[in-house]
């Protein structure tokens, strides 16, 4: 299939990370076009692309940015998540690690356009290796004055999950407990040191240069009606060829698998496809003849999320994979909300039971019912998100946990239990 790549369009170029290998592929010249333009100039210009936003919520981008007070000379934080801790999602270290100064080219464009003087970037502490070169990346563009008068910190994160959720990350960058706070006031309003901040993902940010250079109607055209621009995905699993792939929005998730990573490994039948990252609810083999933006994707009664597809084969226990999920989410609840964290406790219990041979059929209505306890009671988003693959896989792959519980142990005998 032949589109036109715009973030990853140079990656092939060894030399890309350095200021002089991104100069020579055009880079620093959507910076060069926001100069030329009025804050709200290239607020309205974002607006107009339909960037969403790529870290999981898919909110506009143009449109959060509006809701940033207009008091100026008030102190404004950028700050830029690069966190990355939702399983199977592993494209923004991927995207940081080649071009850096793309990342800062977005950033300094946002701040342009929200008067802001003082970014932070929230990476996640195992991407140490990416400091080194960041650090030089920002001495080097600060040196020949692309970060106009910027303050840009990067700002190590301590390794929890929930610190990617955006006012846990606020009060992580604060100095205190990766705690989510309640909304409202949102960040907008008061977000960092209660300052009104925007938060936005690497990959999002990153799209920002090709909009300035190319115009909102160019991004437009390249997506869907609903998102303009392409976005990146990282594919894992029973794939020939899993990893990241800038792919166009209007690709189905079936071509993305069979065209764009070769198919099937050793051409197995496909099981299962979790489409948008841990939180997504899991669709069947037949489910996946669909579009991989947005909208489609919620149609079809999942979400984008992170654009981490993780594919699975015949040969996958669904009961595994689903325990697998529901102890992340249960080790990384924050503790604060009781249908969370009495929630995801009790789930891991009851389908770690059924996992080993010890659950009972009447378990399935139960973890259904604990699933309808916890959907929107809670402050922030993990709940939600870890009921995803826990009410998608019961429902969807009943007869594997049938099969569990009905022979008291895992017929998939590479996925059995430790000690069955
Ligand atoms: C539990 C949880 C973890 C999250 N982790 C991340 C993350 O690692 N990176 C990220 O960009 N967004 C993450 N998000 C989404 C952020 O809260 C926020 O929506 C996002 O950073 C906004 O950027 P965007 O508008 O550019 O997508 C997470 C959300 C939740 C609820
Ligand atoms: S939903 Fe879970 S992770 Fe989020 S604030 Fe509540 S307890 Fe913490």
């Amino acid at each position: 299939m032949t589109f036109e790549k715009i973030i990853t369009k140079h990656f092939d170029d060894p030399k890309l990370y350095t200021l002089k290998g991104y100069l020579s592929c055009g880079g620093y010249e959507g910076l060069k076009r926001a100069r030329k333009k009025e804050p709200q100039e290239i607020i309205d210009t974002i607006r107009a692309s339909k960037l969403r936003g790529l870290g999981g919520a898919g909110f506009p981008t143009g449109v959060k940015w509006g809701f940033l007070p207009k008091k100026p000379g008030e102190k404004r934080y950028l700050c830029v998540n690069a966190d990355e801790g939702e399983p199977g999602t592993f494209k923004d270290r991927y995207l940081m690690s080649h071009s850096p100064h793309q990342l800062l080219e977005g950033i300094t464009i946002a701040c342009r356009a929200l008067e802001i003087d003082t970014c932070y970037i929230y990476c996640r502490y195992e991407f140490r290796y990416l400091f080194d070169r960041f650090n030089q990346a920002i001495a080097d563009a600060k040196k020949e004055g692309f970060l106009d008068n910027l303050e840009i910190h990067l700002h190590h994160g301590a390794g929890a999950y929930i610190c990617g959720e955006e006012t846990a990350l606020l009060e992580s960058i604060e100095g205190k407990k990766g705690f989510p706070r309640p909304k409202p006031p949102f960040p907008a309003i008061k977000g960092l040191f209660g300052k009104p901040t925007v938060i936005n993902n690497v990959e999002t940010v990153m799209f920002l240069p090709s909009i300035l250079v190319n115009g909102p109607e160019w991004f437009l055209k390249k997506g869907v009606e609903t998102a303009g621009g392409n976005r990146v995905l990282a594919v894992s699993g029973h794939v020939k060829n899993p990893g990241c792939y800038e792919v166009p929005l209007s690709i189905s998730l079936k071509n993305v698998i069979f065209e764009i990573c070769g198919g099937m490994k050793d051409d197995k039948p496909l099981k299962a496809v979790i489409p948008g990252g841990a939180s997504a609810p899991i669709l069947k083999a037949d489910e996946i003849d669909v579009g991989i933006d947005f909208d489609s994707l919620a149609k079809a009664g999942t979400m984008a999320g992170s654009g981490a597809v993780m594919v699975f084969n015949e040969e996958t226990c669904m009961v595994r994979v689903v325990h697998n999920l529901i102890h992340f989410f249960s080790d990384e609840s924050c503790g604060q909300c009781t249908p969370c964290r009495e929630g995801t406790t009790w789930l891991k219990k009851i389908i770690y039971g059924i996992e080993k041979g010890e659950g009972s059929e009447s378990d399935l209505d139960l973890l259904l019912r604990i699933t309808g306890q916890m959907s929107a009671k809670t402050i922030c988003a993990l709940a939600d998100g870890a009921i995803g693959p826990v009410r998608s896989g019961v429902e969807k792959f009943r007869d594997d946990f049938i099969k569990h519980i009905r022979e008291k142990r895992c017929s998939w005998p590479k996925w059995s239990w430790r000690g069955n």
